[in-house]
């Protein structure tokens, strides 16, 4: 076998077999393989593989002291409603001043969904079948034209998806957006191991490596100088949104003013759950802290535990939106003073060769991935927050082919929402019992993005628009 300070280092650490083929590599190819392994911190692996491959560790989490976490509910829910008017004008205030830069974590892999390609160029409005990336960028645009700030918009992709979703804001001209100001990075990768620990060759010359999670933006913020261009804005604060939910309020000036004014470095978004399987995390507290238990480590007796009233005690349920402060991301992403992301390890199934180099297909797992969630932030944040949101405005994923949180239930809730919208202002839309529109309809967000700058479009228009199938507001 050739000779390489790297590969007598992987060989020490007993990871020699991601040289096994190396000799019968083209120089190129090798040179690759190299590259790939230059990646890989060997002790951490080495860590991981300790920590939560240890035989019987699939135990799960800590669950010892978890009780559900206290959040601010809506005005309509009994909510102190001045304290949410303060709020969103501290929001507006802060987005007038520029310190608000949105962003989306576009990494993962979209494998439920079944699309190929980044799943923000996946079409999801009703009529004119923007995809999820134009809806943020016009969202992103209106906002900037009417808080007089034009915002900064970061989006994290993968080595997988990087080029294809740069190439596509390039073709799509980004969307009227100045390019200046929309800003690519790609997050990190992990080597997927076997369940002795053991780092996976995908073929005889590349290494099975994997997205670390959307926990990794936090480094991939500060690797990548984002933080550093965001503090030459004046930018302080971080609206986190994932790809995949086109109803999100892309910046909220109620969240931001909440955040901002109790001097929380991490907010976050809740639902009440709609119903105790729903697949979503858990805002808790646990040790004085606040955490998020996802849906599959919180056990299902639990999940469905109810209150005196007949409520969902765990009824927080995490829809993926934060606040983040910029220099609270860059005391997580160094690391240190007791502060480290978890990873968690998702048993897959991993595309390998054997000993003889032939590819293997598994059809049950055979290895591990290992992923950082972005809440596990939360326990070290000072003053965190929770406030909760109407889902109707919010949040209606697209992640599964069919059936719930898919194209059709998207499509109809952005129905309901335009249907919503044009009520407010008096229009007569004829709708079914769930408010959904008989007639094909489609509010551009460059028109209205959300119910406050829709009622004021609709104000300038007159006579107003008449409702008829088809109607697109732009
Ligand atoms: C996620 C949350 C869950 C929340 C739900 C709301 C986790 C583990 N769970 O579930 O608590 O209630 O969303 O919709 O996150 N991503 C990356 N890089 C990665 C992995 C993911 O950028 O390495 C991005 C994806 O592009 C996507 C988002 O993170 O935008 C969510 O990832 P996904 O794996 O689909 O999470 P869910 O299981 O749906």
């Amino acid at each position: 076998m050739a000779s390489h300070p790297l590969i007598e280092k992987f060989q020490q650490a007993g990871q020699g077999q991601v040289f096994a083929f190396f000799d019968e590599l083209a120089p190129e190819a090798q040179r690759h393989l190299l590259l790939e392994a230059a990646e890989i911190d060997l002790a951490e692996v080495a860590r991981l593989t300790a920590s939560l491959l240890a035989p019987g560790d699939a135990a799960g989490a800590n669950l010892a002291g978890l009780a559900p976490a206290p959040y601010e509910p809506l005005p309509a829910q009994g909510g102190d409603a001045a304290a949410w008017m303060k709020a969103k004008a501290a929001g507006e205030a802060a987005l007038r001043a520029g310190r608000v830069a949105a962003f989306t974590v576009a990494g993962g892999q979209g494998t439920r969904l079944g699309y190929d390609g980044p799943k923000g160029t996946f079409p999801v409005t009703p009529l004119k079948r923007k995809t999820l990336f134009q809806v943020f960028a016009e969202k992103i645009q209106a906002a900037g034209i009417r808080y007089g700030r034009p915002l900064h918009w970061f989006i994290m992709t993968s080595h997988q998806n990087h080029a294809a979703t740069v190439t596509f804001f390039e073709e799509h001209r980004y969307f009227g957006l100045d390019q200046g100001r929309v800003h690519f990075f790609r997050q990190g990768r992990m080597p997927a191991v076997d369940f002795s620990g053991r780092i996976l060759l995908e073929t005889k010359g590349t290494i099975a490596l994997s997205p670390d999670g959307h926990g990794g933006s936090l480094r991939a913020l500060e690797r990548s100088g984002a933080l550093d261009l965001m503090q030459r804005e004046g930018i302080d604060t971080l609206s986190y949104f994932q790809v995949d939910n086109p109803l999100v309020r892309c910046v909220d000036p109620a969240f931001i003013g909440w955040h901002v004014l109790r001097g929380s470095q991490m907010s976050s978004k809740m639902v009440p759950k709609a119903y105790p399987e729903e697949k979503l995390g858990h805002f808790c507290t646990q040790d004085g802290r606040l955490v998020v238990v996802e849906y599959s480590d919180l056990p299902m007796a639990m999940q469905r535990e109810t209150t005196p009233e007949g409520q969902l005690r765990y009824l927080a349920g995490s829809i993926a939106i934060h606040m983040l402060d910029r220099e609270f991301i860059r005391r997580v992403a160094r690391g240190g003073a007791g502060i480290e992301l978890p990873f968690h390890r998702a048993d897959k199934k991993i595309p390998t060769v054997d000993a003889a180099g032939q590819p293997v297909k598994p059809e049950k797992a055979n290895g591990v991935k290992f992923e950082m969630f972005v809440f596990d932030a939360l326990p070290f944040a000072q003053n965190p927050l929770v406030i909760e949101t109407s889902r109707a405005d919010d949040f209606s994923p697209v992640k599964n082919a069919e059936g719930v949180d898919s194209p059709l239930t998207c499509r109809d809730d952005q129905l309901r929402q335009f249907t919503r919208w044009l009520r407010g202002q008096g229009a007569r839309v004829e709708a079914d019992a769930s408010g959904r529109p008989a007639a094909g309809l489609e509010v551009s967000p460059l028109f209205g993005y959300d119910e406050d700058s829709f009622a004021e479009a609709w104000k300038k228009h007159s006579p107003p628009p008449v409702v008829s199938d088809g109607l697109y507001l732009s």
